[in-house]
């Protein structure tokens, strides 16, 4: 039988500190502090973020430690984000990890940000593991992408956007609605007791597999400034309809190219993975698939799909297994590729 290893996990890729602790796939504790900071901007503010995680690194690997019921002494690896994501708060996650792996003589592991969201299917729960291959979207603040998932190591990018991420079509469009930042889930909410047929915004139609975001988060802009130039009171009044339609379209345009590209690579097996892996209407559009064209569906639990360390936690894993350790040397790398 193979040890039990335990790893610490460190994330500060954007604007949430965790930390994790984790016993081969099995997560011991997972802490998020999520920064409140930037609502009031309406998005994150890079140098606020860093200073937060600043604040936050301490507290939260130390509650990571204790709610494991797990002392340093036990710990086997520390791992940590090195990219992509934002060179100020990556190089808060990284310093500290490297210093507390050279102070306790402990390997060290590198993640991807972008595979750790898909790596989060993995984690030992209730839900079974998807079979290889199978394709994976990736949705987050920062990010659109189709992934094939050949195994735990290998990962091949078919499709991404290119300009902004759905995430960030969420969030500015709340934004243009008068919503606190992240408003992702705010339109989710809202999008419930909508009428999504009632407005139609523009899905782009990209080469191959690739996305655009950057024409509907406009055109939904010049529809709500057109509208509240007539009736004031528009936003108010059709929240819930806007909130809908908007979300619908969204939807629609993720699930298209991923069908297309699941037809195309004859892959059966569909997973979705990131923060806007959350949102209640692409799960839900998603699940039907499994009834209605037989395909098997895999959607993570809603703590593992925004940013978390546990899925840091359970990458590590896959590296440990292979000892594949960094060196001290290593730099965080904001704009790391997931090939
Ligand atoms: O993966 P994540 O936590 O951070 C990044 O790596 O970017 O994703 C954050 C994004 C934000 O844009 C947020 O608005 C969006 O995920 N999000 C949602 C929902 N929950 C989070 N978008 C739509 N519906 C949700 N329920
Ligand atoms: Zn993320």
């Amino acid at each position: 039988m193979r040890e039990n290893v335990y790893i610490l996990a460190i994330e500060s890729s954007c604007d949430d500190t965790s930390a994790a602790v984790s016993c081969n796939k099995k997560i011991l504790s997972n802490i998020v502090a999520t920064q409140e900071i930037h609502k009031k901007y309406g998005g994150v503010v890079p140098e606020l973020a860093s200073r937060d995680h600043q604040k936050n690194i301490v507290p939260v690997v130390d509650a990571a430690l204790k709610n494991a019921r797990i002392s340093l002494s036990q710990i086997q690896a520390i791992a940590f984000t090195r990219g992509p994501g934002l060179m100020g708060s990556l190089l808060v996650g990284a310093s500290f990890a490297k210093s507390l792996a050279l102070a306790c003589r402990l390997p060290l592991i590198e993640v991807n940000h972008m595979k750790a969201h898909i790596m989060a299917h993995f984690i030992e729960g209730e839900k079974k593991e998807p079979d290889f291959p199978f394709l994976c979207l990736t949705v987050s603040g920062g990010h659109t992408q189709l992934v094939i998932v050949r195994d735990y190591y290998t990962f091949e990018l078919v499709g991404e956007t290119q300009d902004d991420a759905v995430g960030e079509a969420f969030d500015k469009a709340a934004k243009i609605l008068g919503l606190p930042y992240p408003g992702g889930p705010l339109i989710d909410a809202y999008a419930e007791k909508g009428d999504a047929q009632k407005y139609r915004f523009p899905i782009s139609n990209m080469p191959h597999y690739d996305y655009s975001f950057s024409g509907i988060k406009t055109a939904f802009l010049y529809f709500i400034q057109e509208q509240t130039k007539q009736n004031p009171l528009f936003v108010q009044e059709n929240m819930a309809d806007i909130c809908a339609s908007y979300q619908a379209c969204l939807t629609d345009s993720l699930l298209k190219k991923m069908m297309e590209a699941a037809r195309q690579y004859r892959i059966k097996t569909l997973c979705i993975a990131g923060g806007v892996s959350a949102n209640s209407l692409l799960r839900k559009r998603l699940q039907a698939l499994e009834e209605t064209q037989n395909y098997r569906i895999f959607i993570p639990p809603f703590a593992y799909c925004t940013d978390n360390a546990a899925m840091i936690a359970i990458s590590a894993y896959f590296k440990y297994l292979k000892k594949d350790f960094c060196s001290l040397q290593v730099a965080p790398l904001p704009r790391l590729e997931i090939k």
